[in-house]
């Protein structure tokens, strides 16, 4: 009898596996599109690029969300409110995913920037969230006494994606859609809060479960976690005026902004930094897997600290705006941090259902995968920055010439990005087969070899 596990959060990890698999897929072809703009000329990059970047948020929200609706009644001792919910906010998730792709494919536009599906299939996409956030507070409020800090992060993470998507959506309305400025800086401003709100759903959940490997609860209260929270709400609230760039503002917001989104990150790395040194070579090697993507991420975090740094001061942004250095920012982050702490709580979740000894937990193909994924990930970035160097710095005429100066680092990243879509590819890959075969065979924890395992491990 396994009546006590609640999986339905595996099926989100494992459809989050499925999109970003597809949507590197999609990020290569246009890289080559770059280079040879006639490649695949059926499908533009005027599609690949929705279908890329589409595929792979949602990857980023399917994970977090399929962890949530995992730890709070495995972990949290916290069982959904609803458990229909869940299954119902799959199917939405499925079905309209589908339709976007669908238009994306049929080269049917409607939106705007990130969202440029016809507008009516945010609809489902806003009752999805619904579900979701009512499910999640009635669930969490079940907590007595104080939140952690990673439930703060959730639900903030939650309310504040439903509310910024609906903002992104203000265009609808004659009164933003009539006069230019007044929509782009709506927009533009919800963009960067949304950030922001994914943000807060993938740092709770790094925080969370470094948590759960070390056996310290208190890492979620600790108060460097609160200060961190409290930053990234500031910045997800007003630090949004770094991605506003378009719109003629005063400069010390922009750099407001900036210390607030890079202090957060610094905490985060610090957090990580203190809870690596904390661990024994035991509780490392228990999990393995999950461990060294969060080494991963916080190395990753001190590069895109030091990247934005760097682009941020005045005479160099001058330079690298709006070039591949702000895609190689953008691209840092999502891959180096969010992916990284994701990709840990997958690994950690499949840890937690599958029995297996201590020298199983780290698989041999997951060390390639990994090791392959973060050198290429190095050399993909390093090319997106010099590329938009070069761009930037280009004084001559012709743009034509320009790109000719600039494909060679084009032609490293794309070269290097179809590694990074193997080292992916093999991570992926692994993760959604051990998925599946739990789903297919969950074990019972009250009685099953996990149970047996953890009296081993007290015992010893
Ligand atoms: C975990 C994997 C990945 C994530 C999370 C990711 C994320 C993103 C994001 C968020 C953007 C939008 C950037 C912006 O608007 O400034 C983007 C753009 C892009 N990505 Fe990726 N990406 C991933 C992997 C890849 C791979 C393997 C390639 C292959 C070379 C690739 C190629 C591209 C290209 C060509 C663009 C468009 C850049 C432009 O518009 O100038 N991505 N990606």
């Amino acid at each position: 009898m396994n009546s006590q596990r609640n999986l339905v959060g595996l099926r989100f990890l494992m459809l989050g596996t499925a999109a970003l698999s597809i949507g590197i897929l999609f990020g290569v072809i246009g890289s080559l599109q770059f280079l040879f703009p006639k490649f695949l000329e059926q499908l533009s990059f005027t599609s690949t690029r929705p279908l890329h970047v589409s595929l792979v948020v949602s990857w980023i929200f399917l994970a977090a969300i399929g962890g949530i609706y995992y730890y709070l009644p495995n972990k949290c001792g916290l069982p959904l409110w609803s458990e229909r919910a869940p299954r119902w906010h799959f199917w939405i998730f499925v079905v309209t995913g589908l339709a976007i792709l669908a238009s994306y494919l049929a080269g049917k536009f409607g939106g705007r920037e990130y969202f440029e599906y016809p507008a009516a299939l945010s609809i489902p996409i806003v009752a999805s969230w619904v579900l979701f956030g009512v499910n999640y507070f009635k669930s969490a409020l079940r907590q007595a006494g104080q939140w952690p800090v990673y439930l703060w992060m959730w639900g903030t993470g939650i309310f504040f994606f439903l509310f910024t998507f609906l903002e992104a959506h203000l265009w609808l309305l004659p009164f933003f859609r009539e006069n230019m400025v007044r929509e782009i800086t709506v927009q533009w401003k919800s963009y960067g809060s949304m950030t922001g709100s994914w943000n807060m759903l993938c740092y709770g959940t790094a925080i969370f479960v470094a948590g759960k490997i070390s056996g310290n609860s208190e890492i979620g209260r600790s108060r460097l976690a609160f200060c961190m929270y409290f930053l990234g709400l500031a910045g997800l609230m007003f630090g949004w005026a770094h991605h506003t760039y378009l719109v003629p503002s005063e400069p010390w917001i922009r750099h407001l902004a900036y210390i607030v989104s890079m202090s957060e990150l610094l905490i985060l790395g610090k957090i990580l930094w203190d809870w690596r040194a904390s661990l024994d070579c035991y509780q490392k090697n228990l999990h393995c897997n999950a461990y060294r993507f969060f080494v991963a991420t916080d190395f990753w975090i001190f590069a895109n600290v030091i990247l934005a740094i760097a682009i941020s001061v005045p005479a160099f942004n001058l330079i690298t705006h709006g070039t591949h250095v702000t895609v190689a920012h953008a691209m840092g982050a999502t891959i180096g941090i969010n992916t990284m702490i994701l990709l840990g709580s997958v690994f950690y979740v499949i840890r937690e259902e599958l029995p297996m000894d201590v020298r199983a937990a780290c698989s041999r193909q997951v060390s390639y995968g990994f090791w392959m994924t973060n050198i290429a990930l190095a050399v993909f970035l390093a090319s997106l920055v010099l590329a938009g160097m070069v761009k930037g710095l280009y004084s001559g005429g012709a743009f034509q010439q320009m790109m000719m100066e600039i494909r060679p680092y084009l032609a490293v990243f794309a070269i290097s990005g179809v590694f990074l879509m193997l080292g992916l590819w093999i991570l992926l890959f692994n993760a959604f087969r051990l998925l599946w075969s739990i789903l297919r065979k969950p074990v019972d924890h009250a009685t099953g070899p996990v149970a047996a395992e953890r009296v081993t491990a007290q015992a010893g």
